[in-house]
């Protein structure tokens, strides 16, 4: 077999098998084939598509490039749920909880953030002393023994997408349905998931800012799954405003904490809820949707959703006092009010710009190598459709040390639309693809 002639049929339109996609995959990994090959077909794949058989056989190739996890010491159907990114985006910290409290085993690994996008792994360290890298045993036993495990990655997952994703990212070709679906879905699979939910965003603040396209996207992974025999369903979400009030790493753990009390903001509640309810029933708890959320209601109101967290907590050494002490938690020496200049409505929070706020402030990492500040970050006061009068609080950014408050407060200005006319608030589920 030759690259070259792979490449040559993939440009030509053909359908590549697995043995030429396990030719080029796993020659690549082993430094073979060279990056001029595979960005040479990466282009071919993005001008030409694969079907689904190909995208998922390319999947597995990728996900048995490396350590695939087994979770079968754990007892139960393991769901998983992947969100494609976005801003102040705090579900996991609520979902894991919530959805455990209900009886599903819920054994998570997560990342760290880059850029404005959070990681929850970074988000859980502004916790006292919470430990996120609990050995493989440790991690198995505390999901049989809690129900519940969040941890960070280790080992070596996927080094095909890594190293792929890496020479798409300076070949303009991230942006292939294909090759995101199996990027992606390869990740969840290696991670050893029995099911998996997907929260696709879109809008300004979402990786793919398109409707048509996420909803591509999303029947993509979800044809992904069916062809690996992994049940998995995608949910298509709004992300044209932050989801919640709060962006950056303590910040987000009180709002997670809140949201646990029943108090959250409605936004971040409902998405927990609709998102909970779907890994209920792939785990195969209820009999429909509406009983799923029932029971997660009841659990945000009787108090079990934060019982679970806080289990969590000190069952990965954390300091679980936070639970009823937010004041344990790292807090910024200053804060600063952005005012609003004029009357109006909010029509449009461009999230991006919100994110790069918090980032600006200290809350992400700009590089691999940046060291965040947990306490930094910023709440929202204002969302769509909320109306304003001159001199209202958008939003209080939270520092420490900031190099740049005015480019923060800038950017921050920036993100808002104030107009004249009230604008409706968008629907904060859009489509649900099985
Ligand atoms: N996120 C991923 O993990 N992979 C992609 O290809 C794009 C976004
Ligand atoms: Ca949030």
């Amino acid at each position: 077999m030759r690259a070259y002639d792979i490449i040559y049929k993939k440009r030509e339109g053909q359908k590549l098998n697995k043995e030429e996609l396990g030719f080029l995959i796993n020659g690549y990994v082993e430094g073979e084939i060279p990056d001029y090959q595979m960005s040479a077909w990466a282009m071919a794949v993005y001008f030409q598509g694969m079907d689904a058989e190909e995208t998922a056989n390319l999947t597995m190739l990728m996900a048995e490039s490396g350590d695939m996890i087994d979770l079968s010491p754990i007892e139960g159907i393991k769901v998983d749920k992947h969100s494609t990114g976005g801003v102040g985006d705090t579900t996991t910290l609520v979902l894991a909880p919530l959805v455990a409290s209900a009886g599903i085993p819920v054994a998570k690994m997560s990342g760290r953030g880059l850029g404005h996008t959070g990681g929850t792994i970074d988000k859980l360290e502004s916790i006292p002393s919470f430990n996120t890298s609990l050995d493989r045993d440790k991690f198995f036993d505390n999901v049989n023994q809690h129900g519940i495990a969040v941890v960070g990655q280790t080992g070596n997952l996927t080094p095909a997408d890594k190293k792929l994703y890496t020479l798409r990212d300076v070949t303009a070709t991230v942006e292939s349905i294909p090759l995101i679906a199996s990027s992606i879905m390869s990740k969840k699979l290696a991670g050893g998931a029995d099911a998996i939910v997907l929260d696709v965003k879109t809008g300004n603040g979402a990786f793919m800012k398109d409707f048509e396209k996420a909803k591509k996207l999303a029947k993509a992974m979800v044809a992904i799954g069916k062809e690996v025999g992994r049940d998995t369903t995608a949910y298509i979400t709004d992300m044209n405003q932050p989801l919640g009030n709060a962006v950056g790493n303590a910040l987000e753990v009180k709002e997670a904490i809140k949201t646990l009390k029943g108090e959250g903001p409605e936004d971040l509640t409902e998405l927990c809820i609709e998102l909970g309810a779907g890994m209920l029933q792939l785990a195969g708890k209820i009999k429909d949707i509406e009983e799923g959320k029932e029971i997660l209601r009841e659990n945000l109101k009787n108090g079990k959703a934060l019982a679970k967290f806080s289990e969590m907590i000190s069952a990965q050494g954390g300091n679980a006092n936070v639970i009823e002490d937010l004041s344990l938690l790292p807090i910024a020496d200053a804060t600063f009010e952005v005012k609003a200049e004029k009357d109006g409505y909010i029509s449009e929070i461009k999230a991006l710009d919100v994110g790069l706020s918090a980032m600006i402030l200290g809350a992400g990492r700009e590089n691999k190598e940046s060291v965040i500040d947990l306490a930094a970050g910023l709440e929202i006061k204002k969302k769509i459709s909320d109306p304003v009068s001159k001199g209202d609080t958008l939003a209080v950014l939270h520092y420490n040390e900031c190099n740049d408050l005015e480019e923060a407060k800038q950017k921050l200005l920036e993100a808002f639309t104030i107009t004249a006319e009230k604008k409706d608030k968008k629907e904060l589920i859009y489509e649900i693809i099985k």
